[in-house]
């Protein structure tokens, strides 16, 4: 294990690497990907179709496991960890945004945004207090505008409703840090600026450590850090910092 990378970073990958079975053969994706996410920063990662990004991503995010690498938060090289200790470091520190929202369908808007809360009660790191924590969820939904859609399904919203929710609830527990994969990429350009105002509001207000992927060059202009990915390894000249 390496060393303990500097305390004014959020989040710090080395050398990730991830490959794929696949029918046999072994495909590497990621090939010594290298990144630093320093304390509120808003970092854009753009690339290809292809190079890596979302892969990236998943194993910044501790949702998916690297082949080898490490990726540091809380000062703690967190796929050295148990399963169950890398679960709960993600859950309260980590929000994490997909471009398809990944509601629960059965789960109204305001049963979703409270999830978290209640795995992070499994973990024992909260205690849930169901009505304090609707009420908390329910305050999160109407400063998104969806006061009037808490017992929505996600298949009753909007598009850019359901991203909205899929905020809050990356949100509800307060994490430092926020890792969005092309969030406004399945909305028009009006909604996603929407969901994109939104998102860079909580940033600034929270002092969010942001990690953005986009294609849209007007959003990584809003950034002030953008890195290129290119063929699963982030460039190492790529730390464009994007004219306003
Ligand atoms: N679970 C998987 N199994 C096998 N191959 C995968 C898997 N996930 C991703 N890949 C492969 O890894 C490569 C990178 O995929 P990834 O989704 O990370 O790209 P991306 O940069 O996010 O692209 P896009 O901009 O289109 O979202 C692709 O060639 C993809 O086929
Ligand atoms: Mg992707």
């Amino acid at each position: 294990m390496g060393t303990p990378p500097d305390p004014s970073l959020a989040l710090c990958a080395r050398d990730v690497r991830k490959s794929f079975q696949i029918g046999g053969r072994e495909i590497e994706v990621l090939h010594g990907a290298h990144l630093e996410l320093k304390c509120g920063e808003r970092l854009c990662l753009m690339g290809a179709s292809g190079a890596g990004k979302s892969t990236f991503l998943h194993v910044l995010g501790l949702l998916e496991e690297p082949t080898e690498g490490e990726v540091w938060l809380q000062g703690k090289s967190a796929w050295t960890l148990s399963m169950a200790d890398r679960a709960a470091l993600r859950n309260r520190h980590i929000g994490f945004v997909f471009q398809a929202y990944y509601l629960l369908p059965d789960l109204s808007a305001l049963e979703n945004v409270v999830l978290p809360v209640r795995i992070a009660h499994s973990y024992g790191s909260v205690r849930f207090n169901k009505s304090r924590h609707e009420a908390e969820a329910a305050e999160l939904l109407t400063k998104f505008g969806l006061g009037e859609r808490l017992r929505h399904r996600p298949n009753q919203l909007s598009g850019g409703e359901r991203q909205r929710v899929a905020v809050a609830r990356a949100l509800i527990l307060g994490p430092e840090i926020l890792i969005a994969d092309e969030p406004t990429g399945n909305l028009d350009t009006g909604t996603g600026e929407r969901v994109l105002d939104l998102i860079l509001d909580e940033q600034r207000e929270r002092a969010l450590s942001l990690l953005l992927v986009t294609h849209d060059q007007r959003l990584s202009r809003r950034c002030d850090r953008t890195l290129i990915m290119e063929d699963g390894q982030i460039q190492a000249d790529s730390t464009v910092v994007i004219p306003q």
